[in-house]
């Protein structure tokens, strides 16, 4: 497994293009299920999450073709829904965009639980519970979900009884083509589901989002298209958090910056100077004295649960130190313990994580899932001395290039 080595205490300086979203790259990957002909999408993230869905298209039959590094063509007329790579299928979560795909397409779906990162229980319940109000028939058994129906999908109104980002895209895409009207009322807001949105309408859906209910008028099919997915706003909320930890000046490149304008006055008020420059870039300046800040997750517009552990490494390089409010996933700590081991001053309480001003020190530690990989990352670049991050194979889940885009901004990082 390879590891990632850290020299910390460099200041960042420099430009970085964020990549395409992974979270929205996923769905829009497995929506070309819906699409009869060639769809070409654009900014796709070098991650190998997206590498594996990928891979499960492919081999159940879809032509699969890069034009280039980040642009992918798809074609899945000719897919077999019975040719799933359970394996893989176990390992993500996005996985879960399977079930709305080919139960609309073809009727039926069987495979194995949608996996991902492990932060405790990770349910589909409200999944289910919205296939079944659409006159589907779900299975559960020895890991396996079977969802069925022998006639077509009903439209009517979905109320999603928890806010869920994957219910919510695998609602629409279970929809998409149906007849009449569906409305769904109590979805997440993110912008992984706009830029999902977006994708399905450009290929000739009807779809349009008023607040947290989505209305959807059925059409008859979908064409394929060319479409290029959203920047990452997780990926450019990390780059921030590593020059907050080294302080230094970097532009943000490839963003859009209306997907981060209700979490960018959290860092100004940190002390960040933040200038939008338009054209899509951001300069970010970090002042050698942080203050700290106490934030609470919560679906979006709110502080995004996948920034939690990168900001509680930051709060260790503040004046103040703070707080993590986690309300989503309770189980997503393990970075704790990793920070511990670093001499980060933290301590847990049940759903909430408390951050001492630290001065951390080199170490090893152990990426647990993506985004705790991330935060260890942010603890290094600021720390004294050289630390190794074990269990790299997360963090290039969800990150195109870290190392790489890290050493041009001046750190000293690599991989082995
Ligand atoms: C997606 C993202 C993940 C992010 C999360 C929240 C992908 C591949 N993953 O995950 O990176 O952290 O959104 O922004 O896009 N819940 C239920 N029942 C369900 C579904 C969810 O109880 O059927 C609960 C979850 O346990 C959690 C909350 O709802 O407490 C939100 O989960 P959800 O938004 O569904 O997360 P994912 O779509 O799995």
């Amino acid at each position: 497994m390879e590891k990632i080595f850290v020299q910390g205490g460099e200041k960042l300086y420099g430009t970085v293009k964020i990549s395409g979203m992974k979270n929205s790259a996923l769905p829009i990957i497995f929506s070309t299920i819906l699409v009869k002909g060639e769809s070409v999408l654009e900014n796709i993230p070098i991650v190998s999450d997206v590498h594996n869905a990928l891979s499960i298209l492919s081999q159940m039959g879809a032509t699969v073709k890069y034009e280039d590094l980040h642009t992918v063509r798809i074609k899945t007329e000719n897919i077999d829904p019975n040719s799933l790579n359970m394996e893989l299928i176990s390992k993500m979560r996005a996985s879960s965009y399977l079930m709305g795909t080919l139960l609309a397409v073809f009727g039926k779906v069987m495979m194995a639980y949608p996996g991902g990162c492990n932060f405790g229980q990770r349910p589909i319940d409200e999944h289910l519970k919205g296939f079944t109000k659409m006159g589907a028939k779900c299975k559960e058994s020895d890991g396996y979900v079977e969802i069925t129906t022998d006639k077509k999908l009903k439209n009517g109104k979905i109320t999603l009884d928890k806010i869920s980002v994957g219910a919510t895209i695998n609602m629409i895409l279970a929809s998409v083509l149906t007849e009449g009207k569906t409305i769904i009322c109590n979805t997440a807001m993110e912008p992984h589901i706009d830029d999902t949105i977006c994708f399905l309408n450009k290929c000739g859906a009807n779809i349009k989002r008023v607040g947290n209910t989505i209305h959807i008028r059925g059409v008859d099919r979908l064409k394929g298209v060319r479409y290029s997915i959203f920047p990452d706003t997780i990926e450019a909320l990390t780059y921030i958090s590593c020059v907050g930890a080294t302080k230094g000046v970097i532009e943000l490149k490839n963003i859009r910056t209306e997907h981060l304008s209700s979490i960018l006055p959290l860092f100004e008020y940190m002390g960040m100077d933040i200038t939008d420059f338009g054209n899509d870039t951001l300069n970010i300046r970090s002042s050698i004295q942080l203050c700290g800040a106490h934030v609470r997750t919560a679906p979006y517009p709110g502080f995004p649960t996948d920034f939690h552990p990168q900001f509680s490494s930051l709060l260790c390089y503040t004046n103040g130190g703070g707080s993590v409010d986690e309300t989503i996933f309770p189980g997503r700590f393990a970075y704790v313990n990793e920070l511990k081991k670093m001499g980060g001053r933290v301590d847990k309480t049940n759903s909430q994580v408390f951050i001492m001003p630290s001065e951390l020190i080199g170490t090893e530690t152990c990426a647990t899932d993506l985004r705790a990989g991330a935060a260890l990352i942010v603890a290094s670049l600021g720390a004294k001395g050289v630390s190794t991050v074990n269990n790299v194979g997360f963090i290039l889940r969800g990150y195109e290039d870290i190392v790489g885009k890290l050493s041009s901004l001046g750190a000293i990082i690599k991989v082995i």
